[in-house]
């Protein structure tokens, strides 16, 4: 079968002259070279009939998925096409209450009650795991108001890799025919090595990965796999439709396929797995920094530093980012995240550990702050349904909004989580939460956020 990698190459080093979008008309180097739109023979990706289907078949065929959706809008598509499709307007959902900001919008869209669970925390500090106990906890919950939820839904892997519980999550909630919605944007790579957690696509209703966040593959890149027999596989690829755009684009489609190839050569994750146990080898031993080792429920490639109070991991990640010209994914007080994937270099991965090793040197471990333990996930006090909350508002310093009710969710970002919900009620440790974390926050403007009249 011919890939659409391929095609595309061949489809450039032809002399057809573009009387159609984009408008850059292929006339700049490099990706617009390829960066064509819906021409003919090249198939249309919200109708796929031809190479754009077949497409969608091989990545269904590597995952040994029975249906998949490649979307070039990301998880947060995929998100809110899953939910749509196994919920209508008034129906219940249960979530975790992690889940990214797209899951709760998917909710506030489609008109839907909400029911949360709240995570486990990990060693004390991460975000962990979402148990079955959780689970069967908010099922009866809602079964004593005599309501059937149409869902679970849960972000398994998280952002730093903890993953749940899906078998018995699975078999609990097809027992009770729940649809089960795993969100594992940051799980694509789990598949190419048993070193990862297993995806357990098989037991999933509907799975959806950010395949450019951990796979050679272009930004906003994501899978929609359906194995299910409670949800119509036809409805959600209905809803990633109506969500995506109408001008996908063809590099990011092009990067789909080429990893397609890229992935089958054996030795991509084989390689990258041994850099990986070698930098968790050659960092086991520090003094003052620590890295969160190896275990069978979290995904390695996800490298945890903590900092353990003798630097802020903002300090830790602007030295790695001035002196060493590491940049990572993500930092906050307590640890820093280092995301890898198999396109890492065996070198790349010997100066994070190089350059770990001489700042752990360095730190005077008499000196050691306090722990923080400021926690943005916490419970609280729903007044309305996201859809309820008006688009009236009256917008207030967050200093002063003790006690009001949310009109505009706050997001901790990243990882994308909300802190508060629209609707639910501002308690005084989301203030806090705020003020310790102002440039990390999405959904304030200068200081000002929105509550209810
Ligand atoms: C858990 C989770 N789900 C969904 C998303 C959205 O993914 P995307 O950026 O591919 O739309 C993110 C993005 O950070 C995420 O962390």
């Amino acid at each position: 079968m011919e890939s659409l990698h391929k095609k595309l190459e061949q489809y450039r080093d032809k002399d057809v002259y573009p009387f159609h979008m984009p408008g850059h008309k292929r006339q700049l180097d490099g990706a617009y070279k390829i960066d064509i739109t819906e021409i003919d023979g090249f198939d249309n990706l919200n109708n796929p009939t031809g190479i754009i289907k077949d497409l969608n078949e091989e990545i269904a065929r590597m995952y040994n998925s029975k249906k998949s959706y490649f979307t070039v809008n990301g998880s947060t598509c995929g998100n809110l096409s899953a939910i749509s499709a196994v919920a209508d307007a008034g129906d219940y959902i249960i979530i975790s209450r992690n889940c990214h900001k797209s899951v709760y919008n998917a909710a506030f869209l489609r008109k839907l009650h909400v029911e949360y669970i709240m995570p486990e925390m990990y060693n004390d500090t991460l975000i962990g795991e979402v148990t079955i106990d959780s689970v069967r906890e908010a099922v009866q919950r809602l079964e004593k108001s005599s309501i059937e939820p149409k869902a679970v839904v849960i972000t398994s892997p998280t952002y730093e890799g903890v993953v749940s519980d899906i078998p018995a999550i699975s078999e609990y909630l097809h027992s009770k025919k729940i649809a089960l919605i795993v969100d594992s944007a940051h799980g694509a790579h789990f598949h190419f090595h048993e070193a990862f957690p297993r995806d357990y696509l098989e037991l999933i209703d509907i799975c959806i990965m950010s395949a450019h966040k951990t796979l050679p593959v272009l930004n906003q890149a994501a899978i929609v796999h359906v194995n299910s027999t409670l949800v119509d596989a036809e409805n959600v690829k209905r809803y990633i439709s109506m969500y995506q755009t109408s001008s996908p684009s063809y590099v990011i489609m092009d990067s789909m396929s080429r990893a397609i190839e890229l992935l089958g050569e054996n030795d991509l994750h084989k390689n990258y797995v041994k850099c990986l146990y070698d930098f968790y080898g050659e960092t086991s031993s520090l003094k003052a920094l620590s890295v969160e080792p190896i275990s069978n429920n979290r995904d390695i490639s996800k490298v945890i530093i903590y900092t353990n109070g003798y630097l802020k991991g903002e300090e830790l990640c602007q030295i790695l980012r001035s002196k060493y010209h590491l940049e990572l994914e993500m930092c906050n007080r307590e640890y820093a995240l280092a995301m890898t994937s198999c396109m890492d270099t065996e070198d790349g991965l010997r100066r994070l550990s190089g350059a770990l090793t001489e700042i752990d040197g360095e730190l005077d471990i008499s000196k050691k702050d306090k722990k923080t333990n400021m926690r943005f996930l916490r419970d609280h006090t729903k007044r309305l349904e996201l859809y309820e909350v008006s688009n009236n508002y009256e917008e207030l310093p967050y200093e002063k909004c003790e006690g009001k009710v949310l009109a505009e969710t706050i997001i901790a970002y990243p990882p994308g989580i909300p802190l508060i919900v629209s609707g639910e009620v501002i308690e005084k440790e989301d203030i806090d939460y705020i003020r310790e974390n102002y440039n990390s926050i999405e959904g304030m403007r200068d200081g000002m956020i929105r509550t209810t009249l």
